[in-house]
């Protein structure tokens, strides 16, 4: 679902150019973008208006644990573990060996590899054996889609009451609306699941990738 209308595309782009143009943001995060295309990693990461928004949720919940499913390059890491106090957590799971790699040079140069706990696998064998010190904060789920059910599961399982399960790329470019294949509509089951069971507490931000000419958008759950 690219954006076909003429007039609603570039409207669009120049809304995000203008955003990021008066966005003040650490120079560590286009570096982070650079070293990705560089070292030939897929350039899969959350936009910076993402970050930046889970930076804000992260600091107005106080969040001391995070969990984080879907490292890639350590992009949406770095902006919660910057969130965090200096005895706070990030557990953030990987499968894919290269992006591990990238991901600990980044937390290394953002300056937050001790509040980082980075761990290499796949995410539901390491969810099997986590040892938690106590309960998660906020969780950030952004991995294989498919398993987006059994790591919601685990984090409300694991969570606080109060804190935030955030789940990205819940429209998939509007093909989870259309759902027409059965992974497509087991995606949309499970978007429709978690808006019955939280109502009120549900809220949702799509939003454009203009490099990628995709309209997505992100989950944020809010633990009764
Ligand atoms: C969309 S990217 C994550 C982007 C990252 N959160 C960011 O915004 O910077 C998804 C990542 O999940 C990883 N992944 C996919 N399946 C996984 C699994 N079963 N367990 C752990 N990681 C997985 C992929 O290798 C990829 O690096």
């Amino acid at each position: 679902m690219a954006i076909q209308d003429d007039k609603m595309k570039p409207l669009y782009v120049s809304v995000l150019e203008y955003l990021e143009a008066q966005m003040v943001q650490d120079p560590v995060y286009s570096w982070i973008l650079d070293e990705t295309r560089v070292r030939g990693v897929p350039e899969m990461n959350i936009t910076p208006e993402q970050g930046h928004i889970l930076n804000l949720l992260a600091t107005l919940s106080g969040a001391r644990r995070i969990l984080e499913v879907g490292t890639l390059s350590g992009y949406s890491g770095v902006w919660m573990a910057k969130a965090l106090p200096c005895d706070g957590k990030l557990i953030t799971l990987e499968v894919n060996e290269k992006h591990a790699a990238l991901a600990r040079d980044v937390f290394e140069r953002a300056g937050v590899a001790n509040l980082v706990d980075l761990y290499v696998g796949p995410a539901l064998e390491t969810l099997k054996t986590l040892q938690l010190d106590g309960p998660l904060d906020m969780a950030f789920i952004d991995a294989d889609k498919q398993n987006n059910w059994n790591y919601f599961s685990y984090a409300e399982e694991h969570m606080r009451s109060g804190g935030l399960i955030i789940v990205d790329n819940i429209f998939l470019n509007g093909r989870v609306v259309a759902a027409e294949t059965d992974y497509m509509r087991d995606l949309d089951n499970f978007n429709r699941h978690v808006f019955a069971r939280y109502g009120s507490n549900v809220v949702s931000i799509p939003g454009y990738k203009k490099e990628e000419d995709n309209l997505d958008g992100m989950l944020i759950v809010r633990m009764p």
